[in-house]
């Protein structure tokens, strides 16, 4: 424990070496340790550690305006880069969308439920305001964000400070909540927010929120076809505004700017964090499609909200210089032949007798942990499994994204992979090696 640190840290019991210095996909500690980042922190950089060009971009951005309030002003890279986004985002928002932006995921989707919120009483109907999630899903720690969160650990010591607006069932078929198979399932999942909001006062609802890949919570879970385009008929049915949280997801993460596009549907609003400006800052945002800005515009004018620190000009500058990274390197293309070449590494984790699933979308990754492989029954909880391999990784420099309560809240171990996209082949072998090693370890095999 760093008895002299002045610094709150997550955990008291832990100890937390100080990063010195990164390098593409390695971080390097203050001892001059090399820790190889198989998990871009938490699915935040993209781009890779270290880049001097967007220290570059931040310092010139400073040296010209820092700050600038957004009652008073907009900012040149604030405005450049609401532009770029909308033009990476589904066709509806390309067009006169607008784009919100905040200092993280947190604060973005305060901003969504607020948003939803106001949509409503600007379309004279005041009644509704609950926003409606998911179990097992997370979006975010602020407790607005808390309330539509359905992960049962980080809800737990907050629930009497929390709003009961509905969560429905999640979307997870390695461990089905309907104990059904796809696609014989008919994507009962999905009919659960029909059915709950038929039953549940749904002209009280005003949005329904979801990760199109559930990031953290399950570990990579992602939906069989059909399952958001059902999601959108029902939220479209029931006159409620569809929020599709990509803070992880989004970004090319997946292989694609937003994981929805693999769907081809197109929501009301979109938010964003993490992988935006890659870790060089601390920014979210949140695309508001057409549909929104127009009643806005049509109705009060303005939107009851605001931050200090909305559209910073220097973080939204780094978010830029991000984003010309990534096209002049064209990465949004290398996810999905590294991805396939980290899975391919990975391959062989597939057969051991306690590797319940491998699984993902482009760069975001999970492997699961069961106890029993044919029942996929998890281990007890209290056996840490996540932790012990997380700490078996590190033993071997490689970090890598612990979770446990994938299967019922509580219950289920995964690790989360999503390395920077600019990982290499030989690095995707050296994370399937130390894995390779943690699992031995671990498991004695
Ligand atoms: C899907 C999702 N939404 C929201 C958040 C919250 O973002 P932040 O931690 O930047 O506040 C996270 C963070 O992990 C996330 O994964």
């Amino acid at each position: 424990m760093q008895s002299n640190s002045a610094l709150f840290p997550r955990n008291f019991r832990k100890e937390y070496p100080i990063a010195g210095r990164g390098e593409g996909c390695w971080i390097i500690d203050q001892n001059g340790r090399r820790f190889l980042d198989a998990s871009g922190q938490a699915a935040v950089v993209s781009i890779g550690h270290g880049v001097a060009e967007i220290g570059r971009a931040m310092a010139e951005q400073c040296s010209r305006i820092a700050f600038a309030h957004t009652t008073q002003f907009h900012s040149e890279p604030a405005e450049k880069l609401a532009q770029r986004l909308l033009a990476l985002a589904p066709q509806n928002f390309r067009s006169r969308g607008r784009v919100y932006f905040t200092s993280g995921g947190s604060e973005a989707t305060e901003t969504a439920i607020k948003l939803a919120r106001q949509f409503h009483l600007e379309s004279n109907q005041p009644a509704r305001y609950r926003v409606v999630s998911r179990r097992q899903s997370y979006h975010g720690s602020t407790l607005g964000a808390m309330t539509v969160s359905g992960n049962v650990a980080r809800r737990a010591p907050y629930q009497p400070l929390l709003a009961e607006w509905g969560h429905v069932a999640p979307c997870f078929c390695h461990h089905c909540p309907f104990d059904k198979k796809f696609p014989d399932c008919a994507i009962a999942c999905a009919s659960d927010l029909d059915d709950f909001l038929n039953t549940n006062d749904a002209a009280s609802v005003a949005a329904f929120i979801f990760e199109p890949v559930v990031g953290a919570t399950l570990g990579a879970a992602v939906p069989p076809d059909g399952y958001v385009q059902r999601i959108a008929e029902i939220c479209r049915k029931h006159s409620i505004l569809l929020i599709a949280d990509e803070i992880m997801s989004g970004m090319g993460r997946t292989g694609k700017p937003f994981a929805i596009q693999h769907w081809n549907v197109e929501p009301d609003i979109i938010l964003v964090g993490k992988g935006i400006a890659s870790g060089y800052a601390p920014l979210g945002a949140v695309l508001a499609s057409p549909r929104v800005v127009e009643t806005f515009e049509r109705g009060s004018g303005a939107f009851q909200h605001g931050f200090t620190y909305q559209a910073h000009p220097v973080t939204t500058a780094a978010a830029n210089a991000v984003l010309d990274y990534i096209e002049m390197r064209k990465l949004f293309q290398c996810v999905q032949p590294a991805a396939e070449n980290l899975r391919a590494e990975l391959s062989a984790l597939s057969t051991h007798p306690h590797v319940g699933e491998v699984r993902g979308l482009g760069l975001l990754l999970a492997i699961e942990f069961v106890k029993d492989k044919s029942t996929r029954e998890p281990f007890p909880k209290e056996q840490n499994i996540a932790e012990r391999i997380r700490q078996a990784a590190l033993d071997q420099n490689v970090l890598i994204y612990p979770t446990q309560g994938c299967v019922d809240g509580i219950n289920g171990d995964h690790i989360l992979l999503a390395p920077p996209f600019i990982i290499s082949d030989s690095e995707s072998a050296l994370i399937a090696r130390a894995l390779h090693l943690a699992l031995q370890k671990v498991f004695l095999t």
